[in-house]
């Protein structure tokens, strides 16, 4: 395992070691902008010894937000951000910060209709009176990709070291990949590279904007986890593409936030949380009476996703961050065997920012996470955290 606590370089970023912290919402703003306590959380991470650490979910436009008080990339909250980047820096860490746009996953009644690929049911958002999503227009397209390659030049020059461009889980981007979301019948729908061409060029542009030696990830789905959702093979397409597009690694994961949203963690589904936090009388209900039967349960089991991920291995060349129940040293002499380059981490770091110093340190072999997951209740509360 110490191979892993090398340093190396993602592009000409140099890190300390190849562990990323993978992005887990926060939680943690002030009318939508980064506080204290998201601070603290990632400098807590960087002293770690996390080498890369991913702020979660940066809107890259108003309209990008699942809900109203969602941080967005403006020059108030880039401002704020800027003092994060400051203090990881200091405590030895690199940072970046996931950049997303929700597309139909909405409940911001602040949009009149949230954009999509094509016109879907918002179940997500019907009670807050968005029930149908609209048909996105070239218009919107060229905004949208504008939007992506601003947001992120504003974070290069406000000291962030990376970005990571979510294409997975069932958000905007992953919403074209996906062929139950996407039924266009233009030249973004259809064939899987029909269908990747609005991702492909949201990273273009991006990856235009920041300059060749910034590094740029991709957080795409290994697949969506239904029928007729994101395949596998279209997974290879898409890792294909990327590759020659000269991306910088990708993150492999899979779901659909709104259809599978615990196929992307696994483990127990924590329901009575997440029904008190229903925002609305109507959306507790909701999620009381028809909860058990929407949300589908998906047992945990270390490195869930390293079977498809191999797949991808022996099909691209370019760097590979696997993700998926990473909690063992055992379990990341398995991944390193298997040829990926970076490994991240999401709960076991909520559980504990010193996970991998007492790994290295052999004061652990194991993370104390138990998938209980009553950490994604905590982030809709006051702030991400373990409860255990
Ligand atoms: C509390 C919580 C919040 C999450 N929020 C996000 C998010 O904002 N963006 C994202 O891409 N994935 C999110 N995820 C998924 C994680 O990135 C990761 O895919 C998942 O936790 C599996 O990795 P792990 O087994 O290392 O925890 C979240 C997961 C958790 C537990």
């Amino acid at each position: 395992m110490e191979r892993a606590f090398k340093s190396c370089r993602l592009d000409a970023l140099s890190l300390k070691n190849s562990f990323i912290k993978t992005a887990t919402f926060e939680g943690m703003y002030d009318d939508g902008l980064p506080n204290q306590k998201l601070l603290n959380h990632f400098v807590a991470l960087a002293k770690g010894d996390v080498a890369l650490s991913t702020i979660s979910y940066g809107a890259v436009s108003p309209e990008g937000r699942t809900f109203k008080y969602q941080m967005y990339i403006h020059d108030e909250s880039v401002q704020k951000l800027s003092e994060i980047a400051r203090e990881v820096h200091t405590a030895g860490g690199k940072i970046s910060i996931q950049l997303t746009h929700c597309g139909f996953f909405s409940k911001n009644t602040e949009i009149k209709k949230p954009l999509a690929p094509s016109r879907v049911f918002n179940a997500y958002g019907f009670l807050s009176g968005l029930a149908f999503s609209k048909s996105m227009s070239s218009e919107d397209m060229k905004k949208i990709k504008d939007d992506f390659a601003n947001a992120a030049l504003k974070l290069k020059n406000a000291g962030f070291d990376a970005v990571e461009i979510h294409m997975g889980h069932g958000y905007l981007l992953s919403q074209f990949l996906s062929p139950w979301s996407n039924k266009r019948k233009d030249q973004y729908g259809g064939s899987i590279a029909n269908r990747a061409r609005f991702p492909l060029e949201v990273f273009k542009n991006v990856k235009e904007k920041v300059g060749e030696d910034f590094p740029v990830l991709v957080k795409l789905n290994l697949s969506d986890g239904f029928k007729n959702g994101f395949t596998l093979e279209d997974c290879k397409y898409v890792a294909s593409l990327l590759e020659k597009n000269a991306c910088s690694a990708i993150v492999l994961s899979g779901g659909f936030t709104s259809k599978t949203p615990f196929y992307l963690m696994r483990g127990a589904i924590p329901l009575k949380g997440m029904i008190k936090n229903g925002s609305s009388f109507g959306e507790k209900i909701t999620m009381a009476l028809f909860g058990p039967l929407i949300i589908k349960k998906y047992p945990f089991k270390p490195n869930f996703f390293l079977d498809q991920a191999k797949e991808i291995r022996k099909t691209v060349g370019l760097p590979l961050v696997y993700l998926g129940g990473v909690d063992s040293k055992e379990g990341i002499e398995e991944i390193l065997d298997a040829g990926f380059d970076f490994i991240a981490i999401g709960r076991p770091l909520i559980h504990d920012p010193n996970f991998l110093i007492k790994l290295e340190r052999n004061e652990i072999t194991r993370s104390g996470c138990t998938r209980c997951n009553e950490c994604v209740v905590e982030m809709d509360r006051s702030g991400v955290r373990c409860v255990i």
